[in-house]
C-alpha cells in the first residue's frame, strides 16, 4: 500500500494504526534517507504499543529494548545505520528475542531480511514538497512548513504471514487517516 502523508500528525496516526495491528514476533524494516522520519514513525509506534522509555536515534547503542507498560510485547528498536555488515547484525543476537518482541530495524533493507521470512517493509520518502519549483507564491496552501511535512510511505508485506494480514491493515489505515487520505493498494 502507498500512502501520501501530508503532516507529521498524519504520520503519527499511521504509526499508531500500524501498532494496533502488530503482535509478538513481528519484524518491521524501515527504509528512508536521513530525516525521512523513521525514528519519528518508531516513536509513534512505541506510543501506540504503550512501551516505556524514550525512543531516540541510538548513537552508541545499536539496539534498545522498550518493555511494555501493560504486559504486551517489548519493542526492540535497532538502528542498523552503524552496522557495517550482516555479521554484525547477527552478533546482536536478535533472533533470540524476535519471537517475543516487536522488532523495528531502521535502515534495515538488505540487512535485516535475514532475520525472518515474514516482515513488514516501510519505506518513507519525502513527498513532492522537495521540489521547490512546484511552489506558488500566490498560493497560501504552499506554506513551506506544511510542504516539508509531506511524505510518501510505502508499506509492503513479505512472507505468508503478512499475505493474510495486509488487507486488514490497509483497511484500518484508510479508516484511521479518514476519507481525505490518499491510500492506494
Ligand atoms: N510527516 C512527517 N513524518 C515524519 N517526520 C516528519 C514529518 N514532517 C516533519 N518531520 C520531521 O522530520 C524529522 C524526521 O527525523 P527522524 O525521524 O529522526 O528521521 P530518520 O530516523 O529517518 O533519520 C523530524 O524532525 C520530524 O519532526
Ligand atoms: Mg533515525
Amino acid at each position: 500500500m502507498r500512502i501520501r502523508i501530508r503532516s507529521l500528525d498524519e504520520m503519527r496516526t499511521l504509526a499508531e494504526v500500524v501498532a494496533a495491528h502488530l503482535s509478538a514476533g513481528d519484524l518491521l524494516i524501515l527504509t528512508g534517507n536521513l530525516g525521512a522520519g523513521k525514528t519519528t514513525f518508531t516513536q509513534a509506534l512505541g506510543r501506540g504499543l504503550g512501551v516505556r522509555g524514550r525512543i531516540t536515534s541510538p548513537t552508541f547503542v545499536i539496539a534498545r529494548e522498550h518493555p511494555s507498560r501493560h504486559g504486551g510485547p517489548t519493542l526492540v528498536h535497532v538502528d542498523a545505520y552503524r552496522l557495517g555488515a550482516a555479521e554484525e547484525l547477527s552478533d546482536l543476537d536478535l533472533d533470540s528475542e524476535l519471537e517475543d518482541s516487536i522488532t523495528v530495524v531502521e535502515w534495515g533493507e538488505g540487512l535485516a531480511e535475514q532475520l525472518s521470512q515474514d516482515y513488514l517493509s516501510v519505506t518513507i520518502t519525502h513527498g513532492g514538497g522537495d521540489d521547490v519549483s512546484d511552489l506558488d507564491d500566490e498560493d497560501p496552501a504552499d506554506d513551506e512548513y506544511l510542504v516539508d511535512e509531506e511524505r510518501v510511505v510505502e508499506i509492503t508485506g513479505h512472507g505468508q504471514d503478512w499475505e493474510g494480514r495486509l488487507g486488514a491493515l490497509t483497511a484500518a489505515v484508510r479508516t484511521g487517516l479518514g476519507p481525505d487520505a490518499e491510500v492506494d493498494g
